[in-house]
């Protein structure tokens, strides 16, 4: 219980005086009887002021959030939104009291099913008024979507949308000054619903930043189930244990880490990098500790080839090569990849017997020609949005375990086809960075800290951080050229090994020296 309650019985005698002394403060336990919105159920209004370790005794298990440190001092809304007769969504809104008068959503992951608690602290702490929502069902598995298509439909597009319709209400009633501009922060599933905003609620953000994005997804879903048919369970002659994945990442920085003229032991662009795993196969007499068998290095060519259906179009990019070791344990584990496993499960087949282990791409037609509610999120003609004003900056990591930056290029130039612009024009609008040496929207063997989420956070200069640069594309027409991302030495709130400007797309980072490769002047976007 926060600490204000507490005082409340004590102080009783001098509340007065507490009033006029805290009037963000009575505002916020002031604010819960004035909000009378159609379907808005309010569960608490608390304030929370900052330096308390939040408590977060009601977020389910699986999400794994038991506690948010929270630095700034917020008024924080719970409520339970209907979305129709039989779904409602878990929405909360964070006020701050250092308000800068901007309004923002966060998003989701994976198929969750959790309010992202640190985001809301990152970015309330940062002057946003902040929503978060719990996408419709709570905790991390998609048994809820089970013939229940209400709540696939509050994954699809419904929950964002929804807390940005009651947010931005709110944010009017509560700051007096209302709110001059309307963000959005996500990234992987947040990715893929801030392109959802931005293909079908044009005038929902002015400015979203959605890194990884899970778009293509019913294709994701069927790419990342195919691994399992390639590699089988760890018993198969196909399969390659964790430290065999390192060594065939070892032979893939020897045989691309250098195309971008450094050897760093990041791969800059990977979509100029062909791996020939077969360079690995053993000798006669090796130990197989360090080489492969020839099915072995065959798994590794399938893993880095793209998805074909079943008429031979492209379902799914290949995964980017440079992400093996970050893979390895998740995708080409010798086991089903449970999100997909879920879906098939519980939403394409309705039947939660279904054998993962026989995934094939006869499987993935009959997904993607369900597509519920356009979970595909792939409409490449954003003409709207354009015309609305909005711009969006999406980023992706180049050592993306779980989504393929491959992917993100593939969007890019489908929305350059249909909309008939080349990037020139599309800068003006929509810009694309390639972070190099960032997993899956954070951590990574590079320089990844571009502020993107608080664990990613060297510091609020809109030239380090993606959601600074948005701000200030929006509010100055200022639009980021680089993103500079920060190595750290030891994780993020290290110090800081070197720092690189990432580039955007399609240019990319080319080593030229003289300084190291530490030096981030030493580089040049081509
Ligand atoms: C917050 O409290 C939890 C226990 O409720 C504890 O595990 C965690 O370390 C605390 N975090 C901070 C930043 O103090
Ligand atoms: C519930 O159903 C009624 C009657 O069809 C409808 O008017 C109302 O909008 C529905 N509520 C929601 C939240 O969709
Ligand atoms: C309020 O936010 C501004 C930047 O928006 C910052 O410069 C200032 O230090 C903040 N004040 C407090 C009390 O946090
Ligand atoms: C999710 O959990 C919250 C908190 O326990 C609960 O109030 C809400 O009804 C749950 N939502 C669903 C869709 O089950
Ligand atoms: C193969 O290499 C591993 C690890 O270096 C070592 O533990 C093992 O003894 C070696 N096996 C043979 C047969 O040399
Ligand atoms: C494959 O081609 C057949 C015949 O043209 C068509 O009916 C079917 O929809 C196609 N399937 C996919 C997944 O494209
Ligand atoms: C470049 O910097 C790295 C890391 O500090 C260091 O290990 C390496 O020796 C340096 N290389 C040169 C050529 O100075």
């Amino acid at each position: 219980m926060p600490p204000f309650r507490l005082l409340l019985p004590i102080l009783t005698a001098g509340s007065a005086v507490l009033a006029s002394q805290n009037p963000f403060q009575d505002k916020c336990s002031g604010f819960a009887d004035k909000i009378h919105l159609p379907n808005v159920k309010v569960n608490f209004v608390d304030y929370v002021p900052g330096g308390t370790n939040l408590s977060l005794a009601d977020s389910p298990t699986s999400c794994g959030e038991t506690s948010q440190s929270v630095t700034a001092d917020v008024c924080r809304v719970a409520m339970a939104v209907a979305t129709s007769n039989n779904s409602e969504i878990t929405l909360e809104a964070w006020f701050p009291r250092n308000y800068t008068g901007r309004f923002l959503s966060t998003g989701n992951g994976g198929l969750s099913g959790c309010i992202q608690y640190y985001d809301m602290a990152y970015t309330s702490s940062l002057g946003f008024a902040t929503v978060g929502a719990n996408n419709g069902h709570n905790g991390t598995s998609g048994e809820p979507f089970y013939r229940h298509p209400e709540v696939v439909e509050d994954f699809v597009h419904r929950s964002v949308h929804t807390g940005v319709v009651i947010g931005k209400q709110l944010t009017k009633m509560f700051y007096d000054e209302g709110f001059d501009k309307s963000y959005y922060l996500g990234c992987s599933t947040g990715g893929r619903q801030g392109f959802k905003s931005v293909q079908k609620y044009p005038n929902d953000f002015d400015g979203v930043v959605a890194g990884a994005p899970a778009f293509n997804m019913i294709n994701l879903m069927s790419w990342s189930a195919h691994f399992y048919p390639i590699t089988g369970p760890p018993s198969s002659d196909t399969y390659l244990s964790p430290a065999m994945w390192k060594v065939v990442h070892e032979e893939i920085l020897r045989q691309c880490d250098e195309i971008d003229g450094a050897k760093d032991g990041i791969i800059e662009d990977p979509s100029l990098c062909y791996p020939i795993p077969e360079a690995i196969i053993c000798k006669p007499g090796q130990n197989s500790t360090s080489c492969l068998s020839g099915k072995q290095a065959n798994t590794v060519r399938q893993v880095l080839s793209p998805l074909y259906g079943v008429n031979g179009t492209l379902l799914y990019p290949r995964m980017q090569p440079g992400s093996e070791v970050s893979a390895a344990p998740i995708m080409y584990s010798g086991q089903p990849f449970a999100y997909s496993a879920d879906w098939y499960r519980y939403v394409v087949y309705s039947n939660p017997d279904w054998d993962a282990t026989t995934f094939s791409v006869r499987d993935a037609a009959v997904a993607l020609k369900q597509n519920p509610y356009d979970l595909q999120t792939w409409d490449a003609d954003i003409s709207p949005f354009r015309k609305a004003g909005g711009k969006v900056l999406t980023y992706h990591g180049l050592q993306d375990e779980l989504i393929s930056s491959e992917n993100s290029k593939l969007y890019y130039a489908r929305v350059a086809e249909t909309m008939g612009l080349p990037p020139k024009e599309l800068d003006d609008f929509y810009r694309f960075f390639q972070i190099s040496g960032m997993a899956h929207c954070g951590d990574g063997d590079g320089a990844y800290g571009i502020g993107n989420q608080l664990e990613s956070l060297n510091d609020v200069n809109p030239d380090n951080n993606v959601l600074m640069a948005m701000v200030r594309w929006v509010e100055k027409g200022i639009p980021p050229e680089t993103i500079r991302g920060a190595k750290f030495t030891d994780g993020p709130g290290s110090a800081v090994e070197y720092t690189r400007k990432h580039c955007r797309y399609p240019r990319r980072n080319v080593y030229k020296g003289p300084g190291n490769y530490t030096d981030e002047n030493a580089w040049q976007c081509v």
